[in-house]
């Protein structure tokens, strides 16, 4: 997995859109409200899903916004060059992203009654999701060896890097109440009950017309359609969509059309390896 990096804190970041002064303000020095809402996730991982489901909820369903401001400046994330010029701007509560592992997130979130949102998926799914983003992401070389990509990932070579780390240092938090986290497979499994889950943790109330069109604003055909959602509005010399779409395939599994049985059984081994210290059974677990 190539790309200009720099490393911080034991974990890889991407030259261009981040520098070591963005991180550090990030985990140092960003001012964190009480009312703030963090989408946080390891990238791949269904980011822009919640960036439309949380806005959506935000308006009760109201789609007005959604379809004139780009998902990127709905939900900044706030480790990000560039970002903060519009985090200003934003009106509270503020829907800010973040892909930062637990161990560099804001300082001051930790003294706050902000809320974090965290969602997971298939570590397999996030590969080859990932895979294919290299190729259209421009601060990527695109990806050829399936096998040293799985490598490259397995070794926390990645963008903001391990996903073991990111997620076993996320779950350090699943007992705070200010914290809340879901998978992808669940949303794709149950979008609307997904929704309600959020909207309770949130202290949203929504009826449940307004329900239905969170729903039905964020599926992944009504994300796909929506130019504002569907990075169609980025600079091709930032995202060439030319070469493959963000929206790509938004299913669970897909790993199995690429991941060799021999591939597969060598994640596993290092996933079980991994994973064995935090006492917990993720959905995919049951299924791959
Ligand atoms: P695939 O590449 O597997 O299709 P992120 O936003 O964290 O970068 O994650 C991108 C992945 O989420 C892509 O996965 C994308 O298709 C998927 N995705 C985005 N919106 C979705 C939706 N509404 N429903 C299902 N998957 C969605």
């Amino acid at each position: 997995m190539s790309f200009d990096h720099f490393d911080y804190k034991g974990v890889r970041f991407a030259k261009g859109a981040h520098t070591e002064e963005t991180i550090s303000h990030a985990e140092n020095e960003f001012e964190v409200f009480d009312d703030d809402i963090y989408n946080v996730t390891y990238p791949k991982s269904g980011t822009n899903w919640m960036i439309e489901i949380l806005n959506l909820i935000k308006h009760k369903g109201d789609v007005t916004k959604s379809n004139v401001i780009p998902i990127h400046f709905r939900s900044p994330w706030y480790e990000a060059v560039g970002c903060q010029e519009y985090i200003d701007k934003m009106d509270s509560p503020r829907i800010l992203s973040s892909h930062l592992p637990h161990h560099i997130f804001a300082k001051s979130y930790f003294k706050s009654k902000a809320k974090i949102i965290y969602t997971m998926r298939n570590p397999r799914d996030v590969i080859v999701s990932m895979f294919h983003f290299t190729k259209i992401l421009s601060l990527y070389t695109p990806a050829e060896n399936f096998q040293n990509f799985i490598e490259d990932f397995i070794q926390g070579k990645a963008l903001f890097g391990s996903w073991f780390d990111h997620v076993k240092g996320w779950m350090q938090m699943k007992d705070d109440e200010r914290f809340f986290f879901i998978t992808y497979e669940e949303l794709l499994q149950d979008l609307r009950g997904g929704v309600i889950r959020i909207c309770k943790f949130l202290g949203q109330e929504l009826d449940d017309a307004q329900i239905d069109l969170v729903v039905k604003h964020s599926t992944f055909k009504s994300m796909k359609e929506n130019p504002m959602s569907n990075w169609s509005q980025i600079p091709s010399e930032i995202m060439d969509l030319s070469k493959g779409a963000f929206m790509r395939k938004g299913i669970s599994g897909d790993w199995k059309n690429h991941f060799t049985v021999a591939q597969s059984e060598y994640f596993d081994k290092i996933y079980q390896e991994k994973m064995k210290d935090l006492n917990m059974s993720f959905f995919w677990e049951q299924s791959s």
